[in-house]
């Protein structure tokens, strides 16, 4: 069987970047469809990001999935940096003019998109195989994908790739045209979600030198921590009471002593890594997220990153269809890179400043210790950091 369908803006990957997108999109009477490799369940189900910018809950709120957010979310005016069991509050409202973040889960954020796109009768197409786009080089790009032992052709516009780091979008601009910039970290961040108090009220970075250690939550009853890890470290070498013991050794006495632990309930590894593609577009094909750039997640930048891509995306094609505005296209790319190498380099000196590296020398250990006592004592250093973390302007 096959069977064609039509659309404005094609998007693939129904994530929090493309779910984003497509209620723009809908609330400015552009339409779009979603396809989408996994299940719902599984995509409604994945545990990643927990500190909003306030630039994406603008952004939520504007597209009319902001009222969760604004009644569970958790602003925080201030996080905690430990170096070898020495605490330290950054100030991020104080130092930055009474800016905060929202500690929401990337989870609930998925959730409020999917219920707003199926409340607009929004179209999301799941569990699609092999989606592959063409032409879009043309005026008349289309996808063709698999879905439930049917061949779809999907004819659009223009092609939205919100397929993060490991989808087709990327893979579809030519090499010739495309530059890549990577760095890969010695080490990976292993995540357990737990249904316990949070250790302290704010999130916790710490500096140990048997490895960073964080300590994050998603509301008073549940926690989110984890520890740097070798990069080649299995997941069953990590029972709970491991997990543990290693977190309380890497946390200030005054956080371990009062640590609650509980069983897991989700437990995953993340390598990190820096990685930008260039340009975000080819013809009428654009990348927007996590299919355009990756950052340690280090500093939390990752889903806040692919939020303004996705507003500076979105601006441009509502000019072309306003105003036939191509100049807003063309220039997506240079905007959206000038915003995003900003974020891989806050995101890259945060992990420089937070992790045991296991190539430095004592060398680079001291410099290292040195540029977090400068921090601490100083106020002007601290307001530079406290402007990147609560997110730059778009
Ligand atoms: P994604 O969320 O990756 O969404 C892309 C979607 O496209 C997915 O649903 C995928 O199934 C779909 N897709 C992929 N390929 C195809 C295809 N060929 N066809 C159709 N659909 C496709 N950031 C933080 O700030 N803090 C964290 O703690 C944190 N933890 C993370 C843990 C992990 C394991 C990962 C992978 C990322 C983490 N991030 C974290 C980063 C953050 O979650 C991402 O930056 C954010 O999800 C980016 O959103 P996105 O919509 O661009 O991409
Ligand atoms: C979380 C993740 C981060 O990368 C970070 O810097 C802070 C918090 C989290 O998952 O809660």
């Amino acid at each position: 069987m096959s069977e064609t369908l039509k659309t404005q803006v094609a998007i693939i990957g129904g994530g929090p970047a493309g779910l984003l997108l497509s209620q723009i999109l809908h609330l400015a009477g552009i339409d779009s469809v979603i396809v989408e490799r996994q299940s719902r369940d599984y995509v409604m189900a994945r545990i990643r990001a927990g500190v909003l910018e306030q630039g994406l809950v603008d952004m939520l709120t504007a597209a009319g999935v902001g009222e969760r957010a604004a009644a569970e979310g958790l602003p925080h005016h201030g996080v905690q940096l430990a170096f070898e069991g020495e605490m330290h509050r950054i100030d991020l409202s104080g130092l930055t003019g009474g800016k905060q973040v929202l500690v929401y889960g990337q989870t609930e954020v998925t959730r409020d998109l999917y219920a707003a796109r199926d409340a607009m009768g929004g179209v999301i197409l799941d569990e699609a195989a092999d989606v592959t786009p063409y032409d879009i080089e043309t005026d008349t790009p289309y996808l063709t994908f698999t879905r439930h032992g049917t061949d779809y052709r999907l004819d659009c516009q223009f092609v939205a790739a919100c397929d993060g780091y490991h989808g087709v979008g990327r893979r579809t601009i030519p090499e010739r045209v495309q530059r890549i910039f990577e760095k890969v970290y010695p080490f990976g961040w292993l995540g357990v979600l737990s249904r316990t108090p949070p250790v302290h009220e704010e999130i916790i970075y710490a500096n140990h030198s048997r490895g960073f250690a964080l300590c994050s939550l998603r509301n008073p009853q549940l926690s989110r921590y984890y520890i740097q890890v070798p990069v080649d470290t299995p997941l069953d070498a990590w029972p709970d009471d491991r997990f543990w013991e290693e977190l309380k050794r890497r946390l200030p006495a005054e956080a371990a002593a009062t640590l609650v632990t509980g069983p897991s309930i989700e437990k995953s590894i993340a390598p990190l890594r820096s990685f930008v593609a260039e340009p975000l577009s080819h013809g009428r094909l654009f990348l927007a997220g996590d299919a355009a750039h990756i950052v340690p997640p280090t500093g939390a930048k990752g889903l806040n990153l692919a939020a303004s891509d996705v507003n500076y995306l979105s601006e441009a094609l509502i000019g072309y269809y306003r105003n036939g505005d191509e100049a807003a296209l063309t220039g997506y790319s240079e905007r959206a890179l000038n915003r995003i190498w900003k974020a891989e380099r806050f995101s890259w000196w945060m992990t420089k400043l937070m992790h045991q590296f296991p190539e430095d020398s004592e060398f680079d250990r001291r410099i290292q210790r040195a540029e977090f006592d400068f921090l601490i004592g100083s106020p002007a250093y601290q307001a530079a950091m406290a402007e990147n973390y609560v997110g730059l302007p778009y």
